[in-house]
Order: structure tokens, then C-alpha cells, then sequence
């Protein structure tokens, strides 16, 4: 029997379809550094900062096609476990303990200089965060020993210089046990909603807020927190890092108001994850050790769109790509 020309057409166009189809949206960009990138930051469509153990700092400037890695000279055995770049040639990096050091560059990684250091015993810094004009700044660490206070310092020149403000506040007392986790550099959202992880999981916003996210032990808690651009609704992820294919309690939707109100997924993000970002109206994504989901349905529902391993994920401030990075110092794109 002969096949109509339009059939046998049509099944070209659907095998085709099936192909694209099933195509993985993760686009690796770089691989096989021995490193494990926890910072990453994207400043447009091309200009990409990522950072790590072994005091590395990758960048690229043309969407990923070529990165210049560097460890940095005389940091070499440092954990660079946040970042921030503000243009192709400026950025500042996060070496999280003792001493806790922060690093800026202004000639696009040629050189660096320190503008914090703390060398106070039981040092751990978590995470940064600027505002949207990239001015204003907060570094966030756990308490030291023996104390209860969250640890603060704050810049508002671009991390050109920086002033600790811890103990200024009662309201950011935590609880025996109760930490943060240093995983994606997305512990604190500047300037006021921070979430804690460990024998406690909370989130401080106009108060504490027990968190409906697993907790009690050292590796349970929140991760990663992300806002919407209005301000008005948050989600946290997190779970247990040494059970990383659970789901149980890894994710909560926050209405940020005076009673702050918690939703849980009716599908969870698919195990463990450490970063989270909002994309655009109802759209986030999130990563961590067992893969990448991603929700259309403003945190709902999340669909696991890869089994690749991330730590942190991150948007372009201005511009709409989404690159991911993780272990072994790979770099991805994900494509839409
Ligand atoms: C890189 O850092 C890791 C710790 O993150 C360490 O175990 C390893 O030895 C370092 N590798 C090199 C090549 O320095
Ligand atoms: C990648 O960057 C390096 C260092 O800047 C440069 O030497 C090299 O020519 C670049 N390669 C491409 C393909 O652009
Ligand atoms: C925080 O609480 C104060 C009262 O303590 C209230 O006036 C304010 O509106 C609250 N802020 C938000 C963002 O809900
Ligand atoms: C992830 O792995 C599971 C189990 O191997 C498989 O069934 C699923 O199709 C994978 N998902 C993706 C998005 O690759």
C-alpha cells in the first residue's frame, strides 16, 4: 500500500517534534573544573560571574561561550561561597570563615582587594545581598559561638567598604542549634526577609515565623528564599541535604504580609533543593543535588525538568537567561 506523500510528511514533522521534544532544557556551558561553584551571579544576557571552593572565580562576558577561570593568588584554599558582579569588571566575593573575607575586583578579575575581614573565632558567613541599584548591601552570618545574634554587616557603596551591625536588634535572636545554610547565598533577601535552618527553621520578616519546612536536625531547614518583583509573595525551599531525594517538607509559598501566610505545594519540588528565584509572574525555578523543577503555577506545582545537579541557579538582573551551577565547576543554561 502506498503511503499518501502528506502522511509520510507529517510523520517526519512528529519524529522531529519528538526529538526537540525530549531534548534536555539544560544546556551545559562549561564543566570539569575541581570545584564546587555555590555563588553565581548574572548581570544581563551575557555577562555571567560564578564562584567556588579552591578560591575560584569564573566569568564570561559573551553568554557562556568562553569562560576565564582564576584561583585567586594567595586564596587558593578559600570557599567563595557567594558573589556579586555588578557590571562585566565589577563584582565582590564571599569567603565564608575564619577568617570571613570579602574580595572586590574592578578590573574584571585582574586584580582583587579585601574590603572586610572578620577573624573573630566561629566566623560563618551565609549569604549577601544588594538592592536593585546594586548600592546598598547586607552580608549575613551565623552567631558566633556562644552567642545567639545573627551576625550583620552592611555596605552602601557597593561593597567598597563595610560596618558590622551586629547586636543592634533584639529581633534577631536565634534559637540553640538554629543556623543558616551557607548552600546558594540565598539565606537573605535585602533588606528584611531572612530564613535559618538546623534544630530550628524560621523565617525573620516583621518577626519570626516557624517555618512548615523540616527541621531538627543539622542538615534540615531552608535554603534559599526568592520574592516576586512586587514584593509581595516569597518562596522558601530547602529539605534534608543528607536525604536529598525526600521531598517531606522541602518547600513553602509565603504571602509576605502582617501575619506573614504559609501555603504548601500540592506538588513539592522532586528532593532536596538549595536555591530558588522567581522568573516572571507565575514562574520559578529551583535546583539542588537531585535536579531542577520548575513551577508555571506560582509555586504550586513544580515539574522536574532535569535530574542534573545543581547548587545555586540565578536570573539575569536585566535580561531574562537562567544559568545554573553546581559541582565540578559546571555552568549551565537553561533553555527555554
Ligand atoms: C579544592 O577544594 C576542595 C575542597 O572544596 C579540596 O578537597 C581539594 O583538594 C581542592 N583541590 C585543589 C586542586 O586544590
Ligand atoms: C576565551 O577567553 C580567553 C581569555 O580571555 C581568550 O584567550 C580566548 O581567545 C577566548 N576564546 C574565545 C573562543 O573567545
Ligand atoms: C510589620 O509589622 C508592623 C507592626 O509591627 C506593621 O505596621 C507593618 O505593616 C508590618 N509590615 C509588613 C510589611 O507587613
Ligand atoms: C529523572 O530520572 C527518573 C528516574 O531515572 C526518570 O524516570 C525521569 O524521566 C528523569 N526525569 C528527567 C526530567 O530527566
Amino acid at each position: 500500500m502506498l503511503i499518501p506523500r502528506y502522511v509520510l510528511l507529517l510523520i517526519f514533522i512528529f519524529s522531529i517534534s519528538a526529538v526537540f521534544g525530549q531534548q534536555s532544557p539544560i544546556n551545559f556551558l562549561d564543566s570539569g573544573k575541581k570545584t564546587s561553584l555555590r555563588g553565581l551571579s548574572v548581570v544581563n544576557d551575557k555577562i555571567i560571574w560564578a564562584s567556588g571552593s579552591n578560591g575560584t572565580v569564573a566569568r564570561s562576558t559573551d553568554a557562556g561561550k568562553n569562560f576565564t577561570w582564576q584561583s585567586i593568588k594567595g586564596y587558593e584554599q578559600r570557599d567563595f561561597r557567594d558573589i556579586e558582579a555588578f557590571d562585566s569588571n565589577t563584582a565582590v566575593i564571599m569567603a565564608v570563615a575564619e577568617p570571613a573575607i570579602i574580595l572586590k575586583t574592578r578590573n574584571g578579575g585582574q586584580s582583587w582587594y579585601k574590603v572586610f575581614e572578620d577573624t573573630s573565632e566561629g566566623m560563618f558567613l551565609d549569604a549577601m545581598d544588594f538592592d536593585e541599584d546594586g548600592i546598598n548591601g547586607i552580608v549575613v552570618g551565623d552567631p558566633l559561638p556562644n552567642q545567639h545574634d545573627l551576625y550583620f554587616a552592611m555596605t552602601s557603596n557597593k561593597g567598597e567598604s563595610w560596618r558590622i551591625v551586629t547586636g543592634n536588634s533584639d529581633k534577631f535572636q536565634t534559637l540553640e542549634g538554629e543556623a543558616m545554610f551557607a548552600s546558594s547565598g540565598t539565606n537573605i533577601q535585602y533588606p528584611t526577609a531572612i530564613i535559618t535552618g538546623g534544630s530550628h527553621s524560621r523565617l525573620f520578616y516583621n518577626g519570626t515565623h516557624v517555618l512548615p519546612i523540616i527541621q531538627g536536625k543539622e542538615s534540615t531547614g531552608a535554603n534559599s528564599i526568592a520574592i516576586n518583583e512586587k514584593g509581595t509573595i516569597g518562596v522558601i525551599v530547602g529539605g534534608d541535604f543528607s536525604n536529598d531525594q525526600s521531598s517531606a517538607d522541602n518547600c513553602v509559598l509565603v504571602k509576605l504580609q502582617y501575619h506573614p501566610k504559609f501555603t504548601i505545594p500540592q506538588t513539592p519540588p522532586h528532593g532536596y533543593r538549595s536555591c530558588v528565584i522567581f522568573v516572571s509572574k507565575n514562574t520559578w525555578v529551583t535546583c539542588g543535588t537531585t535536579g531542577v523543577d520548575i513551577s508555571t503555577d506560582g509555586g504550586l506545582n513544580w515539574n522536574l525538568i532535569s535530574n542534573e545537579s545543581f547548587h545555586v541557579v540565578q536570573k539575569a538582573k536585566k535580561g531574562k537567561s537562567i544559568y545554573l551551577a553546581g559541582k565540578n565547576g559546571r555552568i549551565a543554561r537553561l533553555e527555554e
